[in-house]
C-alpha cells in the first residue's frame, strides 16, 4: 500500500522544461527562504550536517535523482518524529507548494546537475540477504532499527511511503557526494544491493498523513506561566541550559516563567509542554519585533526549547538577548528528550488526510 502511494504520486507528471526556469526575483525569493527555513539545520552553504544531520541538500546524488518529487514530499510533508518537520501549509507548516517548488528550483540551479528518471517499480532482492548486510554495513550510522543516527532514518515510515525503491537504491549505488554516505555500488554486488533495498522496504508498514486540527496559541495575557510565583533557581549547565528534571520540578513548583516552543508551529500544534507560545525559529524580526514587545522585561525567566535539541532554541535566544532580555536558558534535552525521559506534554488533536497529488506550479490556479 505504502509503494503504492508513492509510485501514484510519483508517477502523476514529469516537469516540462519551462518549470526549471526561475526569473531573478523567484531565485532571490528562494534563496531568502533557505536562509530563514533551512540554514539552521541544512547549513549556510547546504552542506548539511550542520544540526541533527540533516542531510546535505547539495549532493550531486540527490539532486539528480530526489527532485522534484522527493524533495517536495520531504519538505512538504516532513519527516515525522524527526527533526524534519512539514512546511506544507495544508499540513500547519508556513510554506505554500508553490514556494517550495521555488525553493527546489533554486535548490538545484546551485548544483546543477541533470535529473535522473527513476523507475518506479519495486526493487525485487532476497530480504534475508538484506538484513544480514543492514546489520554489518549499514546500522552503525542509520541505527539498528533504522532510527537514524549520523545517516537517515531509514526505517522511517513517511519517508517510505512516499520514496520509490529506486530513489533509495539510487543512493546505496551513489552514494551522497560529499557526505559520510559512500557508494556501495563499487563494494556489494547488484544481488546484495538489491536484497538491501527489498529489506529496507520490508519494514515498511502503514502510516497515515496526519494534520494537526489548529489550535489558537496563548495571548499575551497567558505567557507568564505562575505569574505569582516566585522565580525557578535554575543551576544552569554553562550558564545557558536547563535539565528537563529541573524544569519540571520548576513547573510543579508553580514558578514564574515564560516557555518558548521555537520549532516549526506544525509541531506545536501536534504536542507540546503545556503552557508553552510558540516563536518558530524562523520568525522575521518584525514578527519578532511584535511578540518580544509582550513578552515580560522584568527579569522573568525565559525557558526556549526545540526539537533539534538545541539549535533552533539557541538562535531564538540569540535574538532576545540582542533585544535585551537576560534571564534565558535552553532546554538541554530538547522535546525529544524531554518525552523521552517522561515528562509530560500536551498532544494537539489530528485528522487523517489524504496525501493530494503534486501538481506542477502551472496547474494548480
Ligand atoms: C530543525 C532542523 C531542520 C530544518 C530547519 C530543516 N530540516 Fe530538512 N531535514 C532535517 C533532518 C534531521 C532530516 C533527515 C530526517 C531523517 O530522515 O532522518 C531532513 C531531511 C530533509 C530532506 C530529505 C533529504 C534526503 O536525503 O532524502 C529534505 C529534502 C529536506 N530536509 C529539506 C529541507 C528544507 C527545504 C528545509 C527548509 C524549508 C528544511 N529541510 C529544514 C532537519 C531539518
Ligand atoms: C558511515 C556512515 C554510513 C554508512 C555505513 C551507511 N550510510 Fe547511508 N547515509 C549516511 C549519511 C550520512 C546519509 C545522508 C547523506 C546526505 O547528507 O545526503 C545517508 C543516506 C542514505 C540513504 C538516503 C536516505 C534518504 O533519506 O534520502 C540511503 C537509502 C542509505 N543511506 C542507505 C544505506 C545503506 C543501505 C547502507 C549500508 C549498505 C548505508 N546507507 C551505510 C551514512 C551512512
Amino acid at each position: 500500500m505504502n509503494r503504492a502511494v508513492a509510485i501514484v504520486l510519483l508517477g502523476l507528471v514529469s516537469p516540462a522544461a519551462a518549470q526549471w526556469d526561475q526569473t531573478a526575483e523567484q531565485a532571490a525569493e528562494a534563496a531568502e527562504h533557505y536562509e530563514q527555513y533551512c540554514a539552521l539545520c541544512h547549513g549556510e552553504d547546504r552542506e548539511g550536517h550542520v544540526n541533527d544531520h540533516a542531510p546535505s541538500l547539495k549532493s550531486k546524488s540527490l539532486m539528480a535523482s530526489g527532485f522534484p518529487w522527493a524533495f517536495m514530499y520531504a519538505t512538504g510533508y516532513g519527516r515525522p518524529g524527526t527533526p524534519m518537520a512539514p512546511f506544507f501549509e495544508e499540513v500547519g507548516g508556513p510554506l505554500s507548494r508553490d514556494e517550495i517548488w521555488q525553493l527546489g528550483v533554486w535548490l538545484r540551479k546551485q548544483v546543477d546537475v541533470a535529473s535522473v528518471e527513476l523507475p518506479l517499480e519495486p526493487v525485487e532482492g532476497d530480504v534475508e540477504l538484506g538484513r544480514s548486510i543492514y546489520e554489518n554495513r549499514c546500522a552503525e550510522c542509520h541505527g539498528a532499527t533504522g532510527e537514524g543516527g549520523t545517516g537517515t532514518a531509514l526505517g522511517n515510515h513517511g519517508m517510505l511511503a512516499l520514496t520509490p525503491d529506486e530513489f533509495l537504491k539510487y543512493a546505496i549505488v551513489n552514494g551522497r557526494d560529499g557526505t559520510d554516505m559512500k557508494p556501495f555500488g563499487d563494494i556489494l554486488s547488484e544481488n546484495e544491493i538489491n536484497g538491501v533495498t527489498a529489506f529496507i522496504r520490508s519494514r515498511a508498514s502503514g502510516w497515515t498523513l496526519e494534520r494537526p486540527v489548529y489550535h489558537q496559541p496563548p495571548t499575551a495575557e497567558d505567557y507568564i506561566l505562575n505569574p505569582g510565583g516566585e522565580a525557578p533557581d535554575f543551576d544552569l549547565k554553562d550558564g545557558a541550559y536547563v535539565m528537563s528534571a529541573d524544569l519540571d520540578e520548576a513547573l510543579r513548583k508553580g514558578r514564574r516563567m515564560v516557555l518558548l516552543d521555537t520549532r516549526n508551529l506544525a509541531l506545536w500544534q501536534m504536542a507540546n509542554i503545556d503552557g508553552s507560545v510558540p516563536l518558530p525559529y524562523y520568525y522575521p524580526d518584525r514578527n519578532m519585533d511584535a511578540l518580544v514587545a509582550d513578552l515580560p522585561d522584568d527579569g522573568t525567566m525565559i525557558v526556549t526549547y526545540c526539537e533539534c535539541p538545541r539549535a533552533a532554541a539557541e538562535s531564538v535566544n540569540r535574538r532576545l538577548a540582542e533585544r535585551g532580555f537576560e534571564n534565558l536558558a535552553v532546554l538541554w534535552e530538547g522535546i525529544q528528550g524531554w518525552i523521552a525521559l517522561g515528562y509530560p506534554v500536551v498532544v494537539g488533536e489530528t485528522e487523517s488526510v489524504e496525501i493530494a497529488p503534486l501538481h506542477m506550479p502551472d496547474e494548480e490556479s
